[in-house]
């Protein structure tokens, strides 16, 4: 071997936060940095003899050029083997499902997920550990302390491999294995969902719109919508991944996926929407579910998926329990109360879900930021929620909107609503956030219109398994009757700082329940601007994005 081992010096700022490190694709681009990092896992992981990798990405600017560096530095630091998806793709989840599968030494996932992409766009970078699932602080703690000490890198002086061609090729020793980065994954979900119902009611006409955003999910969703399940040629819609995501910001909301809404709302009788409409991310971790003409909130469609769970073959024995991140609706603890099973309340982040899986605590999970998984592999998976939802579909024969009427006369509506207020100042928001803690000590029994405040605090978790304790992870205002308002600053942001606020009411009588979300959560909304002072602070009128 070859190994070379090159003087750096380190960066300083390369601290993985919620989803790996993200950063402005220039500064992936300066000399050493993605190298820098690369070497701060290895060094943390301690690579064991033998041991085989998961590599690829979601195809954004940079993945190809990154995968042959990743795949240089492998070699030179003591990877038997790397299992690579062909054209350098794996979507998240799938990366996740070849963790296990194979059970290789975890894996490195590239990617910035919902973040734009093309050279002014994000890069990032994930390491995902042997359960599948990304890295718990402690390790992202010991890879950023190591990228602030590393003074060399190690690589091997090899040509680039071709990643296109599927089969068995050799970086200097190092066996590497370009794999179809669809079969494992497509046989997972088969094993899980009934197929067969869900062709049939394909082959009735039930028509699907799946928006790919031209990020990784295309190829999977083409697979298995279209090939499998027979849903009629052209259902996936921007299936062809691209660099720059076609320049369009791949997160699948109301904003950015706005094709697909215009699609699900139109009211044209001669070309009616389609009754399933979904999306995914850049990564394909995130989901989006609409019905005709309607919007189904990630935190319903969690606990709509809990409450139908047995329907689906994979989950037909019952779920062991479910967790959602705090800022996430309660209308799935609701479900778990009716069925018996425990409710846990994280922080946000998938990672605090993993060792609750591993503990075989829950089976399904789910944050209010349109991300929806369970524990057949260790992170959220945007295809697997649809195919969910079809496979309900395919069983109860009634259109999504009458699905959440249903739900909602059984469970109470928890009413919800995100305001995202983007790349703020980080003064003003970091002020913002410090007038809601100041009124803390005041707002307990205060009483605002229909609402009084019962208690409020910044959210801690303690990991019932591994003991961690995690703090500052939300300003929360929780009210007589379970309403909430809850103030927290974004971890992924690139620019400045994103401000979220969280609205929660419930209501449990059946007449009141239809509606639209803003205008049943117009009192909270401007209970939160009176205690947080956000419009005048921020000099904006609105939020950037309202989901
Ligand atoms: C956002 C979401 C969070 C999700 C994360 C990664 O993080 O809010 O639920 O886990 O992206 O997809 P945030 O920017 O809020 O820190
Ligand atoms: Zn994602």
């Amino acid at each position: 071997m070859s190994i070379r081992t090159v003087a750096t010096t380190p960066f300083g700022d390369q601290k993985p936060g919620t989803s790996g490190l993200r950063k402005k694709v220039a500064v992936f681009q300066t000399a050493k940095y993605l190298e820098n990092f690369v070497q701060a896992v290895f060094d943390t992981i301690v690579v064991p003899a033998g041991a085989t990798l998961t590599l690829g990405g979601d195809g954004r600017y940079l993945n190809r050029e990154a995968i042959q560096v990743i795949l240089r530095m492998a070699a030179a630091n003591g990877f038997a083997k790397v299992l690579v998806g062909q054209g350098g793709i794996l979507s998240t989840p799938a990366a996740s499902c070849v963790i296990r599968k194979y059970a290789t030494f975890g894996g490195l996932i590239l990617s910035a997920s919902h973040n734009p992409g093309g050279p002014e766009g994000d890069f990032g970078i994930k390491y995902n550990t042997a359960n599948g699932g990304p890295a718990p602080e402690k390790t992202t703690d010991a890879i950023f302390a190591r990228s602030k000490a590393l003074t060399r890198y190690r690589i091997v002086d090899a040509p680039d491999i071709d990643l296109d061609r599927l089969g068995t090729q050799a970086v200097d020793g190092m066996v590497v294995e370009v794999i179809d980065p669809v079969a494992d994954y497509a046989e997972l979900m088969e094993s899980l969902f009934d197929f067969s119902a869900i062709r049939d009611l394909f082959a009735g006409g039930f028509a699907i719109c799946f928006d790919a955003m031209h990020a990784v999910t295309g190829p999977y969703a083409k697979e298995i919508l279209e090939r499998r399940l027979g849903a009629r040629a052209g259902s996936v819609i921007n299936g062809v991944p691209l660099e720059d995501f076609g320049e369009g910001h791949p997160d699948p909301n109301l904003t950015y996926a706005h094709q697909l809404v215009e699609i699900m709302y139109q009211t044209n009788d001669a070309n009616p929407a389609p009754d399933l409409g979904a999306a995914s991310d850049g990564d394909g971790d995130r989901n989006m579910i609409l019905g005709r003409g309607f919007f189904v909130t990630p935190s319903d469609s969690l606990a709509v998926i809990a409450a139908n769970a047995t329907l689906a073959p994979g989950y037909a024995k019952g779920i062991a329990g479910i967790a959602r991140s705090m800022p996430t609706s309660a209308a799935a603890d609701r479900v778990a109360q009716k069925l018996g099973v425990p409710c846990y309340e994280t922080p946000t982040g998938w990672k605090f879900f993993g060792n609750l899986m591993d503990a075989g605590q829950v089976t399904l999970c789910g944050e209010e930021s349109f991300g929806t998984g369970s524990d057949h592999v260790r992170e959220k998976d945007g295809l697997w929620a649809v195919l969910f939802w079809l496979n309900i579909l395919a069983s109860r024969r009634q259109p999504v909107e009458q699905i959440l009427e249903a739900h909602w006369a059984a469970f109470g509506r928890n009413v919800y609503s995100r305001h995202d207020h983007e790349a703020l100042p980080t003064d003003v928001a970091n002020g913002i956030m410090d007038q809601v803690r100041g009124a803390f000590a005041t707002l307990p029994g205060k009483t605002f219109g229909n609402y009084t405040v019962k208690v409020c605090d910044d959210f801690s978790y303690t990991d019932p398994i591994d003991g961690s304790v995690s703090t500052g992870q939300g300003l929360r205002i929780i009210f007589a009757d379970g309403s909430r308002i809850v103030f927290r600053l974004s971890g992924t942001g690139t620019e400045g700082a994103t401000l979220r606020l969280y609205l929660e009411a419930f209501e449990a009588d059946p007449s009141r329940q239809r509606g639209d979300a803003q205008l049943l959560l117009a009192d909270l909304i401007a209970i939160a601007d009176e205690i947080s002072g956000l419009r005048a602070r921020s000099g904006r009128e609105r939020p950037t994005v309202i989901t």
